[in-house]
């Protein structure tokens, strides 16, 4: 039986992966976060009551689930003390339950301020980022000169090193960008608040995973952002910072693959992406405004409006591989209702030639040319459906031939944003 599920999306984010993460943490014990940071918006809707989570791990919600932040994240203390204040208002249990790695890459003041500048700078090339600072916290990580969450609990040695960091950046901002430099007493006296109010929460994380596991606990990887969006493998470099793909789980929470049974990639059964960059299925149709709509498509952390398209089946058995998916689980395939015809891009187009994988050069990405197939629609609704028996034949004949272009089978259908609208062939943890 699985002890040990990743769940990671599959294409460019926004795949519905903190609605099922929630669902699966009904049997898991821990819930561990292993990379990005609040550039994340997860929803859950329990009930008709929804809450979006951009830091703590979509197991929250399910009472006793230990939830975990690794030191693959790049962590904001604010933005994570706001997201606990709001729940803990609600009556939700969080510091009881939240432990951080003392080695998550601190999120500064100056790297939002750095992210928003770039941006402007960049006018029409702008990779279209969240604005949380994402990107300079990675940079300053793999730079080597940025703060840990244990140096935010020293204040012996955190004023110096604050103050160099502080004059390299204050020297880009002013110079480069001509925003106003950061004053050193304030980002200080609030990086100091911040730690203490934490001290309580830092804990050794990669520890009490060996520990769980040891103990046969069930434990969950949950990913942020999607796999299109990964720094080395995604359409770079309209990416996010950091590896979102399963690699990620290892490094960013100190685990050895024999820590993974299981992987589920989270799908779409269309697709969407937030933010510029290439998109090969992107529609610009009636049939794209439609897919907006009923899919409600705007982000969960900036409310930008997300650009739909077909499903992409090449990216996706890419995926696939990439990252040893066990199983699917296709999400908002009610989205899909009333179609007459549906489309998937089985190949490319590029240059002449016909590809069934991406091409290795991300600046190919832009030029290429989806090649589609087209399948019948269907006019009754999907909606909540919870058995495949409940499904029209033509969505059930969609959902294999996705298994039958990608290279995985499916083992949970959403059909509603509500906790309990899904299908399941087969339960992770049972298998
Ligand atoms: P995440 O970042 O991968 O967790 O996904 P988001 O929360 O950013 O976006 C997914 C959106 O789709 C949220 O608004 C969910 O409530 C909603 N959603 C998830 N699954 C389904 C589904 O099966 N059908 C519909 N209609 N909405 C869904
Ligand atoms: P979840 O976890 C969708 C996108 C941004 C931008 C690019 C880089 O909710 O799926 P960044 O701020 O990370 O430097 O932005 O990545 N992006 C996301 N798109 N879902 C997300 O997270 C995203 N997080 C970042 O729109 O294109
Ligand atoms: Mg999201």
């Amino acid at each position: 039986m699985n002890k040990s599920i990743v769940v990671l999306g599959t294409q460019w984010g926004d795949e519905g992966k903190g609605k099922i993460v929630d669902l699966l943490s009904r049997d898991a014990d821990a819930v561990a976060r292993f990379q990005g940071g609040h550039n994340a918006g997860h929803t859950l809707v329990i009930d008709g009551v929804k809450t979006v989570l951009h830091l703590i791990p979509a197991g929250i919600l399910q009472p006793g689930v230990e939830c975990l932040i690794g030191n693959g994240v790049v962590l904001s203390l604010k933005a994570l003390r706001k997201e606990i204040e709001a729940l803990e208002e609600k009556g939700v249990a969080v510091r009881s339950r939240i432990q951080i790695s003392p080695a998550c890459a601190i999120i500064m003041p100056y790297h939002e301020l750095l992210d928003r500048a770039r941006e402007e700078a960049m006018g029409d090339r702008a990779i279209g980022t969240t604005g949380r600072g994402i990107g300079p916290a990675y940079e300053d990580k793999i730079a080597r000169r940025g703060l840990r969450t244990s140096d935010l609990l020293n204040p012996a040695t955190l004023g110096d090193k604050v103050a160099q960091i502080l004059e390299f950046h204050n020297f880009v901002l002013k110079q480069r960008y001509g925003v106003d430099p950061l004053d050193l007493e304030a980002v200080l006296a609030e990086a100091l608040e911040l730690g203490e109010y934490f001290r309580g929460q830092v804990t050794d994380v990669s520890g009490r995973l060996y520990q769980l596991r040891e103990q046969g606990k069930r434990i969950m990887f949950e990913g942020a952002q999607g796999s299109l969006l990964d720094i080395d493998h995604g359409t770079y470099p309209y990416v996010t910072s950091s590896n979102t793909t399963v690699g990620g789980v290892c490094t960013g929470t100190g685990v050895g693959p024999d820590a993974i049974d299981y992987v589920l990639g989270i799908t779409k059964a269309y697709v969407t992406r937030v933010g510029g960059g290439p998109f090969p299925t992107e529609l610009f149709d009636e049939d794209g405004a439609r897919l907006a709509r009923r899919g409600d498509e705007f982000g969960a952390t900036t409310g930008r409006p997300r650009r739909c398209g077909w499903l992409d089946a090449v990216a996706l058995r890419r995926m696939v591989k990439l990252n040893g998916v066990t199983g699917f689980c296709v999400t908002k395939l009610d989205v899909l209702d009333g179609f007459d015809e549906i489309k998937i891009c089985t190949a490319y187009r590029l240059n002449g030639q016909t590809l069934d994988a991406p091409p290795l050069d991300a600046s190919s990405w832009a030029d290429l040319e989806p090649v589609y197939e087209s399948f019948p629609g269907w006019k009754d609704s999907s909606r909540g459906a919870t058995s495949l028996a409940q499904l029209p034949p033509n969505a059930r004949s969609y959902l294999e031939t996705m298994e039958n272009l990608c290279g995985a089978p499916v083992h949970i259908v959403s059909t509603g944003p509500d906790r309990n609208e899904n299908i399941i062939n087969q339960y992770p943890f049972d298998i």
